[in-house]
Parts: structure tokens; C-alpha cells; sequence
């Protein structure tokens, strides 16, 4: 009868609806030769940017650091580090100690830096930072004591030596006037000549790839790699010295600062990037910049995840068909609140009163598609980063004439450390796309604070030495 039928069509539609949303998500499921076709990609930039011809208009921009070496336990000394450009702004004094017992003892403090000021002028910027370092000075009583500072400056710097380097673009959130271009590290030495309170001696500049990796060599020799999964993504490697086309004699190794967040500003990622990904761009502070990282980074998963979740809607198949305001707000999926959607031990009566809390009025069946796009967007991400690194181990094999390397990668991050998945899969995926290379990856806690004070302290050795 009547009722049989409704309840057909009922079922019709439901069918045709899950299919829909299982053709949209589709695209972001990647095959295994595509993803090899992905760090096929990445090798060909990692030469364009290595290589002197190359190297002005390649994307991934393989800068060098002029860190040679990593620390060897004869650090000692007290430094301070500043942390700027992940989730916080932070300004540590970082004790070493050398000898038998090595230590590393740290003191730090957050400050926020409000959006006007990320998004404001230069002097705007290099003042709050050095207000945050007055404070911080002043809460450890230390304001006369010309610490060497080294400067975690997580941005594509053009380094020239350890302790000079102009930025090239600014990423991510950040969009300060009159600094592109710049000597960051003359910034930071004009506005603490501003302020005339004391008076810092600026040893170096690191990116907190860089920062990570050494942090992690101090303990494990074989840690020949740094990558950051978290607002941003990008890594570095010890590559060899006759290799880097830009950077003079053919001797030993160097640290090289990839930025390989701008992967794919060429279009060459273009047939796998989506819709979706293209509207996160549009929408973004620098569109067409940074592609491959506005696929696997914390501060654009959740942008990603929202696009889809506005057209699910507009197409009827999600929050009755109404888009709120809420939806329309940028940014309101930050990386914990996907880790949290994503967590298995969560039911999903538990998803839904973490949509309640961003507002988001949602139905059982609603939950279920919102974890599932978040799923699927996240483990594209895992995939994506784990070709790069893949890419990357192969890459220090080949250049060592190996058919197997052992190598350990230091690794930061929220999306990294917060996430319920990503490292799984990314680790997954370096195994399958690198077989010839055994890859472990080490945590390293607070790379960027301790990292740099240890590139403080190899700096500062080093400048002793050239000196006698
Ligand atoms: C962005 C920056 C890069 C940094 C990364 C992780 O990609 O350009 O320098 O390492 O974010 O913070």
C-alpha cells in the first residue's frame, strides 16, 4: 500500500544520500600510486630547490641553516629561546649542563600574541616581543645579564649565517607589514634597542624544524631528520654540503630547512587537491601559497572538514539542511576539537555534545558523517606527509649509496602529539612508500625551546673558535 511505498522511497533516498556522501569523500581517499606519485613529486622540487638554475623560482625552497653539526653533550652555558610561530608565543631561559650527568632544566613563560599584532606592523610585532622578553626578564630577576639568545622563527628565513637570515613569506597566521624581506634578526635587534632595558646577544636563528631535530640528536645520534605536524607542516634534513648548490664548498653536511609547505604552489599537486581545498585557499591570508601544508597541517584540517561540511548541508544531507552561522565561522575546528571527534573511545553520543559545544545542533546520523569526513580528511593528511617524508629518507639513501638506511626523525607538533591517529598512518605510509629505509620516529619535547638553545651553544662554540 501507500505506507510501503513511503517507506521504500524513504530508504531510496537514504541509499542515494550515503552514496552521495561516500562519492564526495572519495576524492580524498588516495591510492597507493598516487601517493607514490606524490613523493615522486616531492624529489623532483627537493632538486629544483637544491639546485643552483633552480633555485630562485622552485617552490620547495630547501633552505640552508648553517647548522653543520649536531650538539655532542659539550654543551653548557644559560640561554634564552623565544618560540614564535606555532600554537603559542613563548620566551624560555634554557639551562645546560655538560659532563658526566648532562642536564637541560627549563623556565618558560606563554604570552598570547593577539591577531592585531600577528596581522599589524613589523615594530608593532618586534615591540611585543620584546615587551613579552622585558617581562619575562624581569619575572626571573635577570635583566642585566646579556644572555646569547637564539631565536626560534618558525618561517622561510633566507639565512645567510647562523645568526642573519630575511624572511621570505610570512605563513600562516601571520601577516605583519614590512618584514617580508627583512633581516628577522636585525627586527629583533632594532626593537630591543627601542625599548633601551637591557640589552640580549642574538646568536642564532632556527626554524623549529631545526630546533627539533637537534633536540632530538642530543639524545639520539642517528636523528638525521626534524619535521613539525602541527599549525603548519614542514622538515629538514642533514643533506650533503656538494649538494646545496647555494651554499659554498663541498664539504660535510647541512642542515636544510625544506619548507616544503609550499609543495604544490606550482599546480603540480593540483589533480589531487579538491574542491574543498581550493575554497580553504581561497579563503586563507596568502591564496595559492602553501598548498600541500593547507592539506596536512592543524590549522587547515579543520577548515577543510568545515568546507565539506557546508556543502553536505547546502545539499540536504546534514544538519537538516540549514547552514548556521556557526558553520560559516572560519577556524571554529581547531586540531584538538578534531582529535577529540576522531577519538575511538569516544561514542557518539560524546561527538555530538562536542558539536553542541561549538554550537552545532546535530543528529545521531549527523555525528556519524561528521566523524567520518573528519576521518577521511586527517588520514589524507597522514598519507600526504608520509610520501613528503618518504621522499626525504630515500632521498639522504640514495645520497649515501645505500640500498637500506636506519634513520630516526624527530618529530613536534599538535597534530602530531593530539591527534588519535595521524601518527599511526603517517608512519604506515612512509613504511609502504619507503620500503628500503627503516624510519623511526621520536617524539622530541619541546624541540624548539631547548633545540635552539642547543644551536645557541654550538654557535656560540663555534664563534670562540673562530676567534682564536
Ligand atoms: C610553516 C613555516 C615553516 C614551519 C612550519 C611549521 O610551514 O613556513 O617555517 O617550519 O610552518 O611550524
Amino acid at each position: 500500500g501507500k505506507g510501503a511505498a513511503m517507506v521504500t522511497a524513504v530508504a531510496y533516498r537514504l541509499a542515494d544520500q550515503s552514496r552521495q556522501i561516500a562519492q564526495t569523500l572519495a576524492e580524498f581517499r588516495l591510492s597507493k600510486a598516487q601517493l607514490l606519485e606524490v613523493k615522486k613529486r616531492m624529489k623532483i622540487e627537493i632538486e629544483r630547490g637544491l639546485k643552483k638554475d633552480t633555485h630562485g623560482t622552485a617552490t620547495v625552497k630547501m633552505l640552508p641553516t648553517f647548522v653543520r653539526s649536531c650538539p655532542d653533550g659539550s654543551e653548557n652555558g644559560d640561554f634564552l629561546a623565544l618560540d614564535l610561530g606555532g600554537t603559542n608565543f613563548r620566551v624560555l631561559l634554557v639551562k645546560i649542563r655538560s659532563g658526566k650527568k648532562r642536564t637541560v632544566e627549563m623556565h618558560n613563560k606563554i604570552y598570547a600574541i593577539p591577531i592585531e599584532i600577528m596581522q599589524g606592523t613589523g615594530e608593532e610585532l618586534f615591540d611585543h616581543i620584546v615587551y613579552c622578553i622585558s617581562d619575562f626578564l624581569d619575572y626571573m630577576g635577570m635583566k642585566n645579564a646579556r644572555l646569547p639568545l637564539g631565536f626560534t622563527f618558525s618561517f622561510p628565513c633566507q639565512q645567510t649565517s647562523l645568526d642573519a637570515g630575511r624572511l621570505v613569506t610570512w605563513t600562516k597566521g601571520f601577516k605583519a607589514t614590512d618584514c617580508e624581506g627583512e633581516d628577522v634578526v636585525e627586527l629583533l635587534r632594532e626593537g630591543i634597542k627601542r625599548k633601551e632595558e637591557f640589552d640580549l646577544d642574538v646568536v642564532a636563528i632556527v626554524n623549529d624544524t631545526v630546533g627539533t631535530m637537534m633536540t632530538c640528536a642530543y639524545e639520539e645520534p642517528s636523528c638525521e631528520i626534524g619535521l613539525i605536524a602541527g599549525t603548519g607542516s614542514n622538515a629538514c634534513y642533514m643533506e650533503e654540503v656538494r649538494n646545496i648548490e647555494t651554499v659554498e664548498g663541498d664539504e660535510g653536511r647541512m642542515c636544510v630547512n625544506m619548507e616544503w609547505g609550499a609543495f604544490g604552489d606550482n599546480g603540480c599537486l593540483d589533480d589531487i587537491r579538491t574542491q574543498y581545498d581550493r575554497a580553504v585557499d581561497e579563503n586563507s591570508l596568502n591564496e595559492g601559497k602553501q598548498r600541500y601544508e593547507k592539506m596536512c597541517s592543524g590549522m587547515y584540517l579543520g577548515e577543510i572538514v568545515r568546507n565539506i561540511l557546508i556543502d553536505l548541508t547546502k545539499r540536504g544531507f546534514l544538519f537538516r539542511g540549514r547552514v548556521s552561522e556557526t558553520l560559516k565561522t572560519r577556524g571554529i575546528f581547531e586540531t584538538k576539537f578534531l582529535s577529540q571527534i576522531e577519538s575511538d573511545r569516544l561514542a557518539l553520543l560524546q561527538v555530538r555534545a562536542i558539536l553542541q559545544q561549538l554550537g552545532l545542533n546535530s543528529t545521531c546520523d549527523d555525528s556519524i558523517i561528521v566523524k567520518e569526513v573528519c576521518g577521511t580528511v586527517s588520514r589524507r593528511a597522514a598519507q600526504i606527509c608520509g610520501a613528503g617524508m618518504a621522499a626525504v629518507v630515500d632521498k639522504i639513501r640514495e645520497n649515501r649509496g645505500l640500498d637500506h638506511l636506519d634513520v630516526t626523525v624527530g618529530v613536534d607538533g599538535t597534530l602530531y602529539k593530539l591527534h588519535p591517529h595521524f601518527s599511526r598512518i603517517m608512519q604506515q605510509s612512509v613504511k609502504e612508500l619507503a620500503p628500503k629505509c627503516d624510519v623511526t620516529f621520536l617524539l622530541s619535547e619541546d624541540g624548539s625551546g631547548k633545540g635552539a638553545a642547543l644551536i645557541t651553544a654550538v654557535g656560540c662554540r663555534q664563534r670562540e673558535l673562530e676567534r682564536q
